[in-house]
């Protein structure tokens, strides 16, 4: 099977400015990342506030082009398609943010924030735009009588189901879902967890599920993808990340996750110093000034992700210790 999703050594740099009279400095919010994702599977993007997991999100969403690399969407070249078929691939990628209330206008009712993308994509029917909308509403828990209330009127949870609703309108093929339970009670995220794999079972729909805490993703992802400073350290299936990480860096942010059970709980590993600018970042391998395990190659070699040899297996880590070279 094709997947629907596939980037190759994804590059976002940005100029910035540090002062009046410095020379622009670049960052390297995403220095190369490569994954695929297939129809109804979920990818993971796991990692440090700052390690460009939204940088990633508005690339896939087509929001801002690549530097460098490669993105297709269904098998097609996003950079090299013409406009119409660029119309198409952007419907076939929706967005969900962590906060519903930035992305709903307060002043539209949840019928119409509903129906809207229809509209907008040319869907002239209006009994046809109300009924798909309204079939959407069930879909994601939420009731009849809600169809003509405004978003002030609902619960977080709700209103963030509400967001998801909107975003699955166009039956995209792929869904972008950034920190989508970060900002909801710890007694809400599991609701609206398991809405999201009721949805993607009855859709189809591919999930780039973005957050900063493996917890969340724990039961929601087949494959993890760990960030640090724009690039992947570790990638794999979630078993194999969460009962057998290899990278250090891995290994410390599943030690800081308290809802992993008790098999794979680990001693806390507490990371040295703060997280490098991706201005400046360190020489060699980007985790060794924080790395419990480093080594004096690591502040010189930049290790490559790839897969440890004669295993079979389809992790990889870079980690020029944990890796056999
Ligand atoms: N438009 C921009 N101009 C300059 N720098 C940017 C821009 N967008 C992002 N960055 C920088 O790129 C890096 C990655 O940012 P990004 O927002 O992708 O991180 P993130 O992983 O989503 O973080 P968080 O968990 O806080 O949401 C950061 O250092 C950020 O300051
Ligand atoms: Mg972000």
């Amino acid at each position: 099977m094709n997947p629907v999703l596939e980037a190759d050594d994804l590059h976002r740099h940005y100029a910035v400015r540090r002062g009046l009279f410095a020379q622009p400095a670049t960052v390297h919010a995403l220095a190369g990342v490569s994954f695929s994702v297939q129809a109804g599977r979920t990818l993971a993007v796991v990692g440090e506030s700052g390690c460009g997991k939204s940088t990633l999100a508005r690339l896939l969403t087509m929001i801002e082009a690549p530097t460098q690399g490669r993105l297709l969407i269904d098998g097609r070249d996003i950079v090299n398609a013409d406009a119409t078929s660029r119309q198409a691939l952007r419907r076939a990628v929706q967005i969900v943010f962590q906060n519903p209330y930035g992305s709903l206008n307060p002043r539209q009712t949840v019928g119409d924030a509903l129906m809207e993308p229809l509209l907008v994509n040319g869907e002239a029917d209006a009994q046809r735009r109300e009924h798909a909308a309204r079939d959407m509403l069930r879909q994601v828990g939420l009731r009849e009588e809600h169809f003509g209330r405004y978003p002030h009127m609902f619960s977080g949870g709700q209103r963030q189901r509400i967001a998801i609703a909107r975003a699955l309108m166009l039956k995209p093929r792929v869904l972008v879902l950034d920190e989508p339970v970060s900002a909801l009670d710890v007694s809400i995220r599991a609701q609206v967890l398991n809405l999201l794999v009721d949805l993607q079972q009855a859709m189809g729909v591919a999930y780039v599920f973005i957050s900063h805490d493996l917890g969340v993703v724990r039961h929601v992802a087949d494959e993890v993808m760990v960030m640090y400073l724009g690039r992947a350290v570790e990638q794999g299936p979630r078993e194999t990340i969460f009962n057998d990480p290899q990278h250090p860096y891995t290994q410390a942010l599943l030690s800081a996750t308290p809802t992993v059970n008790a098999a794979a709980r680990r001693q806390r590993i507490i990371l040295q110093g703060e997280l490098p600018s991706p201005i400046a970042p360190p020489s060699g391998c980007a985790f060794h000034t924080r790395c419990p395990i480093v080594e004096a190659r690591c502040k010189g070699q930049t290790p490559q992700l790839v897969p440890p040899p004669s295993t079979g297996e389809s992790r990889s880590v870079a980690c020029l210790v944990r890796q056999p070279v």
